[in-house]
């Protein structure tokens, strides 16, 4: 089964097949003496991609595009390893991808996701056969969800304007809603019965809630943690959660806190979006607040993503917030900036800052421009035009 290709996508060594090697330091920075002995040789980043369904390909081929540009300024060479799994995978094997998936995606610097998603397959099985696992089996504890409004893109909530909004959604990602214990009794009996039971353990609670903390303070906004609860009702999980939001929120004099209802978050995400700074959610609160900051900011096409392992174990993966966009799929009219900006993050994590903003300057320039855009921020442009577009921006 060929399911890997791995090219150097390089004006040097255009199309030379390369053997998937072991990480060494995925999160190093690259100032250390020995890379300063080595410095004619480019830095050298292993990032497997996984282009998905739908628009997964399209946005994910914009990206690698507009990295190896802002590479080539910063002396970066990618070797981008190609994993063709996902829905056609399914139709084919009857699994979205290989057992030995994560052995093979282990020795990456970083993941690219475009997005899983087909009408024709249960979304639970597109879900927890690809995405699910690799962030558990690789420990992204932390997805970071940038939202902000910029210059250039009109937010539907009425006097907003550029850097009125301007938060993050560090969402939990391993266990809570979607830890996927539970089972059936009865199965497709009249007398049918579902159980799903949350998972909120004392340590995967605590070391998200630092993280926003930490998140907080390196950010140098406002400097504010919001915790999104829901303890009136559920009583056992969100306790243990607001205890520990209190416990770590002790550490951090610096930081101002608010704890709001998950209800009455959604409606001030709406109402006072301007007031947030970073919000900390479990999975499930986190996956929903993260799509109504994506469109308070203009699009989903906008919103990027971060699944981290803080630790470095594990490689991360960087995704657009979006799925797979069935309804436009095949159109062209996708909107490329979201995968773009993800990729900056991932730049980001890799200790590369210069190349991320740099990366991220020139989609907010072509979005400043106001010409050139796709049909969810109101323009007939394409993905391609967008694309050419931030190519351009990076000359
Ligand atoms: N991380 C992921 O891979 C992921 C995330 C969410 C949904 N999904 C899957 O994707 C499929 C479709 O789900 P959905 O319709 O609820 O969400 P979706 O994000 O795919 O689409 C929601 C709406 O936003 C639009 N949209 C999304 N991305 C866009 C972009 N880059 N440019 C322009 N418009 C864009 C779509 O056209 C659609 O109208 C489902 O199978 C779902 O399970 C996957």
């Amino acid at each position: 089964m060929k399911d890997r290709t791995c090219y150097y996508e390089n004006p040097i060594m255009p199309n030379t097949p390369v053997s998937v090697r072991r990480r060494s330091n995925p999160s190093s920075k690259p100032s250390s003496s020995k890379s300063s002995r080595r410095r004619a040789q480019p830095r050298s980043l292993s990032i497997a991609v996984i282009a998905g369904d739908g628009i997964g390909p399209d946005v994910t081929s914009a990206a690698r595009r507009v990295l190896e540009k802002a590479g080539a300024r910063f002396h970066l060479r990618f070797v981008f390893c190609e994993f063709d799994w996902g829905s056609d995978h399914y139709f084919r094997h009857g699994r979205m991808m290989p057992p030995n998936a994560l052995e093979l995606l282990a020795p990456s610097d970083a993941i690219l996701l475009g997005a899983v998603g087909h009408p024709d397959i249960p979304d639970n099985i597109t879900l927890n056969g690809l995405l699910l696992p690799i962030r558990r089996g690789f420990d992204q504890y932390a997805n970071v969800r940038p939202a902000v409004l910029y210059p250039g893109v009109t937010s539907p909530l009425a006097g907003r304007g550029p850097g009125d909004i301007d938060m993050v959604v560090v969402r939990e990602n391993t266990e809570g809603e979607y830890a996927q214990v539970g089972g059936f009794v009865h199965h497709y009996a009249p007398e049918e019965v579902a159980v799903q039971a949350s998972v909120f353990t004392r340590r995967g609670t605590e070391r998200i809630i630092r993280f926003a903390f930490d998140l907080a303070r390196r950010r140098r906004r406002k400097s504010r943690v919001t915790s999104v609860t829901k303890s009136n009702a559920q009583g056992f999980s969100m306790v243990l959660w607001d205890r520990t939001f209190q416990s770590v929120a002790n550490e951090f004099p610096d930081i101002s806190v608010e704890s709001l209802l998950v209800d009455a978050a959604a409606m001030n995400f709406v109402r006072r979006p301007e007031s947030f700074d970073v919000v900390v959610a479990s999975n499930l609160f986190g996956d929903i607040l993260s799509d109504l900051s994506a469109i308070v900011t203009g699009s989903i096409g906008l919103a990027a993503s971060a699944n981290l392992d803080p630790t470095g174990r594990f490689p991360s993966l960087f995704e657009p917030v979006h799925g797979s966009a069935p309804d436009i799929a095949g159109k062209g009219i996708a909107n490329p900036m979201a995968a773009m900006l993800s990729a900056s993050m991932m730049l980001e994590h890799l200790g590369l800052e210069e190349a991320a903003r740099t990366l991220e300057s020139a989609v907010l320039i072509v979005l400043a421009g106001g010409k050139l855009r796709t049909p969810d921020l109101g323009g007939d442009s394409t993905t391609a035009d967008v694309t050419e577009a931030v190519l351009n921006a990076l000359a």
